[in-house]
C-alpha cells in the first residue's frame, strides 16, 4: 500500500502524523479529543451563519457522547439510519435537509469506508457543511481518495487510532469564515502520561501472561450502555504537550500494516463467516481463487466489526472477554429509544468489534479465531438464533 500512499509529497522513510496531515488541503488544529473539535465546528457555523433552530443531520448509530455534544451546542440532531453494512442512504439524508440545517455528519465506522463524494455533491448544492468523521480511520484511502479529504472538515481521533488517552485533530478543508479554536486551556500532560504508562504496562503484562487474565484486564465492568441525556458541560481543550510530541513517534504506515495484518489473520482464520459476518466486507476485501481473502489497498481498520447471529452477541462477547480478549460492542445505547431505525436496531444488538490494534499479538488473535470457530460449531442450525452452549 505504501507506493500509492503519499500522493503529493516525496516518499518519506517514515509517515509521521505530521507528514500525513500535510497532505490535506486544510489546516490541522490539535484538540483534547475529536468531540471537542466537533463542538467547536458546530459553534463556529452557528456564529457565522446563525439559524433560529439549527440542526445537524447525523447517523443514529453513534456514541452517546456525540449526541450530548450536539445538544450542548444547542443543535437539534436529525437522525438518519445506518444500514447493516454501515453505509448511508443519500435519499434519506436529502429528505432531512431543511432551511435550519447547518451540517451533515458522516462516519467511516470502524474504518469501513463510505464513498462520500455523492453526499458532498448534495451538501454543496444545499450550501451546507459536510463534517467527515475519521475517528476510526487514519492513513486510509478509498477509491483513490484519502479518507478525510472529501468533507468540508474532518475529525480524527488520534487517541483512538494511536491508543492514547487524549488527542483529536480537526482538518478544515474549507473555511468560508475565519476560524479560531475556542479553547483556553490544555489537557494536562501529567494526566495523559499517567494513562499512557498505565495502558502500556497493562498490555505488556497481558501479552506476557498470554492473556491468562489473572488481573481481569479484559473484563468489562459495565454493560456498555451510556446515558445520552445526561447534562453535558463542554470545556473545549487543546491537546496536551505529551500527546503532541508522542503523536509523531508512531510510523503510520507500520500502524496501518499491523492493523491490516491482524485483520487478515481473523478474516482468514474464522471458518464460519456466514454466522459471524464481517460488516461491509464488499467495500474492503476480496476472496482470491485460493479461498483466502486479501484487503483492498488503502483500507486501514480500527477493529473488525462483525454481525453475530441474532440473540448471541452478548454471549460471544463474554466468551471472548473470559478467554482474555477485550472486545467491545459498538454503541448499544443507539438508537436512543427512537423508533423506525431498522439498521441501527440490528447493529445495537448484533454488532461485535473484534480487536485488531497493535497490542494484539498472534496468541490473542488465535484465541479469537479458536473461540469463534468452536462457537460456530454450536450454532443452532435449525434456528440460527442462539448457541446451544458456550
Ligand atoms: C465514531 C466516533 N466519532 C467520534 C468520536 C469522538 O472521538 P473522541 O473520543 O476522540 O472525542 C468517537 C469516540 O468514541 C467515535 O466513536
Amino acid at each position: 500500500m505504501k507506493e500509492n500512499f503519499i500522493k503529493r509529497e516525496e516518499k518519506v522513510s517514515k509517515t509521521s502524523l505530521n507528514h500525513y496531515l500535510r497532505q490535506f488541503e486544510g489546516r490541522p488544529y490539535y484538540y483534547g479529543n475529536a468531540s471537542h473539535a466537533f463542538f467547536d465546528i458546530m459553534e463556529w457555523l452557528q456564529k457565522n451563519r446563525p439559524k433560529k433552530k439549527p440542526n445537524i443531520i447525523m447517523p443514529v448509530y453513534i456514541p452517546a457522547k456525540l449526541y450530548r455534544f450536539v445538544l450542548a451546542a444547542g443543535y437539534e440532531p436529525k437522525f438518519y439510519d445506518v444500514s447493516t453494512d454501515l453505509n448511508i442512504d443519500l435519499k434519506e439524508i436529502s429528505s432531512l435537509i431543511d432551511d435550519q440545517t447547518q451540517a451533515v455528519f458522516a462516519v467511516h465506522f470502524f474504518g469501513v469506508p463510505v464513498d462520500l463524494q455523492p453526499l458532498k455533491n448534495i451538501t454543496e448544492s444545499a450550501g451546507i457543511y459536510l463534517i467527515e468523521d475519521c475517528a476510526h480511520s487514519m492513513n486510509a484511502y478509498y477509491k483513490d481518495r484519502l479518507l478525510g479529504s472529501t468533507g468540508d472538515c474532518t475529525l480524527f481521533s488520534t487517541r483512538k487510532m494511536l491508543q492514547l488517552h487524549c488527542g483529536g485533530v480537526l482538518i478544515l478543508n474549507s473555511e468560508p469564515w475565519d476560524f479560531k479554536p475556542s479553547w483556553n486551556e490544555r489537557v494536562r500532560s501529567l494526566f495523559t502520561m499517567y494513562h499512557f504508562a498505565g495502558s502500556r504496562v497493562k498490555n505488556k503484562v497481558n501479552n506476557f501472561l498470554k492473556a491468562t487474565n489473572p488481573f481481569k484486564l479484559s473484563e468489562i465492568p459495565y454493560d456498555g450502555y451510556i446515558d445520552f441525556s445526561e447534562e453535558h458541560v463542554v470545556r473545549v481543550k487543546k491537546m496536551d504537550f505529551f500527546s503532541s510530541w508522542y503523536n509523531n513517534i508512531p510510523d503510520l504506515d507500520k500502524m496501518a500494516d499491523n492493523r491490516r495484518e491482524n485483520f487478515l489473520h481473523l478474516l482468514n482464520g474464522i471458518n464460519n463467516l456466514d454466522s459471524f459476518h464481517p460488516i461491509g466486507i464488499e467495500r474492503y476485501a476480496k476472496k482470491e481463487k485460493t479461498n483466502q481473502y486479501t484487503l483492498d489497498t488503502g483500507f486501514v481498520p480500527f477493529s473488525m466489526p462483525i454481525l453475530t447471529p441474532p440473540g448471541t452477541r452478548n454471549q460471544v462477547q463474554q466468551a471472548l472477554c473470559k478467554a482474555g480478549v477485550l472486545c467491545f460492542v459498538g454503541w448499544p445505547e443507539a438508537p436512543f429509544g427512537l423508533k423506525g431505525f431498522k439498521g441501527a436496531d440490528v447493529l445495537k444488538d448484533r454488532l461485535l468489534e473484534l480487536p485488531v490494534h497493535s497490542f494484539m499479538d498472534s496468541h490473542q488473535l488465535n484465541i479469537i479465531v479458536d473461540c469463534l470457530n468452536s462457537l460456530s460449531a454450536n450454532v443452532n442450525e435449525s434456528r440460527k438464533e442462539s448457541f446451544v452452549s458456550i
